[in-house]
């Protein structure tokens, strides 16, 4: 209880730049006017320089923003033209001048920053590090995903813990943070029951820092914050309710020392709403998985979902079907839930259909007893892990710092330790 009050006393300042950016956000996405530049620069501050943490628009790299027609042009200035992280960046710049509306095609034109550019482009980066302008504590590298569904019961934690924990089972370091802050379920599916610690802070301008629990996976770890490791029981958790909704998702983001992270997974409360709004301001990076049950009246409260997510411009990565047909150990398959509403879902959302994943037992004895599903041999661990691979060689590869030259990174980090 007392870290959770450590934790409390963070939430109740209130945060007028993020105010101002949600206002500017907002303004964009409900203007009807034919698409102006500046509507393309907004989405391009979803797009991390994940060596200098900081998005390429405050960066400085984005020489020219224009729409043609349906065809937006973007041209961007790499600090060298060989820069490693070019294809990174070209693909999330696609993705996410894509989600602007009547924008079909999106092409990219490349240039060098000049000598003088780049002095200024490190000053950016030096005095944003300085001043710890990041809005969130999590790396720019790091790959987001939230996994969202228009109801609830569809398998959206399910999904979270099982995904998590195959690509944790890869040697990933991967983040999950429970955005469920009433209905929390991440604890228990991980069969983790201890309780969050707070690192105090060394200095006075210094803020002290949640730290996540972490859970040593197969070659990798997962680090772990969620409301229902911080208040003892669940009717605890609702006499804080109303106080502290509001901001809680933004204290996770701000004030967990999350660390080095490959992937952040999210599990977002059902519906669409606030805390949804609130991550897309707060991480224009992330992007998202609609879960959807095979059922074809299911996919019509996960339209709106993805329509949500296109509004706050963020990309949806695709659809993952869960509790598809029951497959019988002799082979046989029954569709318990229905057929084909993932498929019908993927289609109408223009998304990929990622994967689906079986109606099994173990799914939910694997949620109670702490031992995720992913771990475990047959066809619903199967299809978790094929759905992590698919993930990580084809759809949001992980960003590897060591191909970068880094000698900027270098640069700033050295600036700073003189100054
Ligand atoms: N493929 C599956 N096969 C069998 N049981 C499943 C499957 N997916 C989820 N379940 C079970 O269905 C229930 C709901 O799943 P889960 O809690 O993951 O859904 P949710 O979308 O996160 O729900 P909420 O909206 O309440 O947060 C749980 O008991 C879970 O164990
Ligand atoms: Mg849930």
């Amino acid at each position: 209880m007392e870290t959770f009050s450590y934790w409390l006393s963070f939430s109740v300042s209130i945060n007028l730049r993020w105010i101002t950016v949600n206002l500017i956000t907002t303004l964009v996405v409900v203007s009807d006017e034919p698409l102006d530049d500046n509507a393309i620069l907004e989405v391009l501050r979803g797009v991390m320089d994940p060596e200098l943490n900081l998005n390429i628009v405050d960066l400085g790299m984005v020489r020219s923003a224009h729409a043609d027609g349906s065809t937006a042009h973007v041209t961007i200035a790499l600090t060298t033209a060989g820069c490693p992280l070019r294809a990174t960046i070209k693909r999330d710049c696609e993705s996410r001048v894509g989600t602007l509306p009547g924008i079909t095609k999106v092409t990219l034109h490349w240039d060098e920053l000049t000598p003088e550019e780049r002095t200024k482009v490190m000053d950016r980066a030096r005095s944003n590090a300085r001043d710890n302008a990041a809005p969130t504590q999590i790396p720019g590298r790091t790959r987001v995903i939230s996994i969202a569904s228009g109801k609830g019961g569809v398998g959206k934690s399910s999904v979270t813990v099982n995904l998590a924990t195959a690509l944790a089972t890869e040697g990933f370091t991967v983040g999950v943070l429970d955005a469920d802050i009433w209905g929390f379920s991440i604890p228990r599916m991980l069969g983790i029951d201890s309780r969050l610690s707070a690192r105090p802070a060394h200095s006075e301008e210094e803020r002290g820092k949640i730290v996540p629990e972490h859970k040593k996976v197969g070659r990798g770890v997962l680090k772990v914050v969620s409301t229902g490791l911080m208040v003892d029981t669940e009717e605890t958790a609702l006499m804080w309710r109303g106080l502290m909704l509001a901001k809680a998702v933004e204290q996770f983001l701000h004030d967990v020392d999350w660390g080095d992270l490959d992937y952040l997974l999210i599990d977002m409360p059902p519906g669409t709403g606030d805390v949804q709004m609130a991550l897309a301001r707060l991480l224009p990076q992330a992007e998202m998985l609609v879960v959807t049950t095979p059922a074809l009246s299911a996919q019509k409260v996960a339209v709106r979902v993805a329509d949500m997510a296109r509004r706050s411009h963020m990309p949806v990565l695709g659809v993952i079907e869960n509790m598809g047909a029951f497959q019988t150990p002799d082979g046989q398959s029954w569709p318990l839930f229905g057929e084909g509403g993932g498929q019908r879902l993927a289609e109408e959302i223009s998304a990929p259909l990622l994967g689906s994943i079986p109606l099994e037992p173990s799914i939910s004895k694997g949620g109670d007893s702490g031992e995720p599903v992913a771990i475990q041999n047959g066809p619903a661990g199967n299809a978790f892990r094929k759905l992590a691979t698919r993930i990580v060689e084809e759809i949001l590869p992980p960003i590897n710092m060591e191909d970068c030259s880094a000698t900027e990174i270098t640069e700033v980090a050295v600036t700073l330790r003189n100054e």
